[in-house]
């Protein structure tokens, strides 16, 4: 008998066959109930460090760790069983050097059982892909608005309102998909160079705040169930989670102080 298992989750070359087709469907998950969830209906579920802010309550992603993201990847990993989960590196654990980053990325990968992980930066970053995915290490690429770059762009800004910077963010592109990246986020970039984005590149460009001719969507999932209170002005909600999560606790909260709450001889019936 083979000692190998065999892959059943979707895989990083099925996700590059499907540039100009189907859309891909990828949701950010960071617990194993709300993956099992997602997993049901997305190609892709990100780890994202998104995690920082949504999860753990810091004020940006500069502060999430690669134990964070391992131990939240491991159980999103545990929770989905069809979806290929991708996983964020944080920021610090791959910039300073491509070794660097085979060795953060590679503890990601063996720690967690991840189908790939994603990293931020375009042409600056291409010899880090090149030397990740020439190792074995699927890699989903990063460009335009990317979070963990705010202190240095001056904030969350979307990028390319000026149609002189598109040259430099197509290029940034092409020397990702160029590394060997196997697609590719494009988040908070006007619709017009987002569309330029994904007419120059051989693999799928998965919008965030970008256009709908994107090859696929990506959003945090808190946010577009209407979990996060505050959420950017692109993220279309499908879900009010927050609304009801509230009146679901006042309600549990009124029935313990009225003494209406249940006790063993009503519920063990
Ligand atoms: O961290 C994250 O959740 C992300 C997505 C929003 C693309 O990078």
């Amino acid at each position: 008998m083979s000692v190998h298992s065999s892959i059943t989750r979707i895989t990083a070359p099925a996700i590059t066959a499907r540039k100009g087709g189907t859309p891909i469907v990828a949701l950010t998950a960071y617990t194993a109930p709300m993956a099992a969830l997602v997993d049901a209906h997305a190609d892709v579920i990100l780890v994202g460090d998104s995690l920082g802010m949504v999860i753990h309550g810091l004020p940006s992603t500069i502060g999430v760790t690669l134990d964070m993201m391992i131990l939240h990847g491991q159980a999103v990993m545990r929770g989905s069983s069809r979806a290929m989960v991708v996983i964020d590196m944080p920021f610090g654990s791959y910039e300073a050097s491509p070794e660097l980053a085979f060795q953060n990325a590679a503890r990601v990968m063996a720690e967690t059982g991840a189908g790939a992980v994603k990293l931020e930066g375009g042409a600056r970053m291409a010899d880090t892909i090149a030397f990740l995915t020439g190792r074995g290490i699927p890699v989903m690429g990063h460009v335009g608005l990317t979070p963990q770059a705010t202190l240095t762009m001056g904030g969350f800004k979307t990028q390319g309102r000026d149609a002189d910077t598109w040259p430099a963010h197509v290029n940034d592109a092409v020397a990702v998909t160029q590394a060997g990246a196997f697609s590719l986020v494009v988040e908070g970039v006007v619709e017009g160079l987002a569309d330029q984005i994904t007419d120059a590149i051989t693999i799928p460009t998965i919008g965030i705040g970008a256009s709908a001719r994107c090859d696929g969507q990506i959003l945090v999932l808190d946010d577009m169930l209407g979990l996060s209170g505050r959420v950017p002005r692109f993220v279309k909600e499908f879900g009010d989670l927050g609304t009801q999560a509230k009146a679901a606790i006042a309600d549990y909260a009124a029935a313990v102080r009225d003494r209406s709450f249940p006790g063993a001889d009503q519920l063990y019936r």
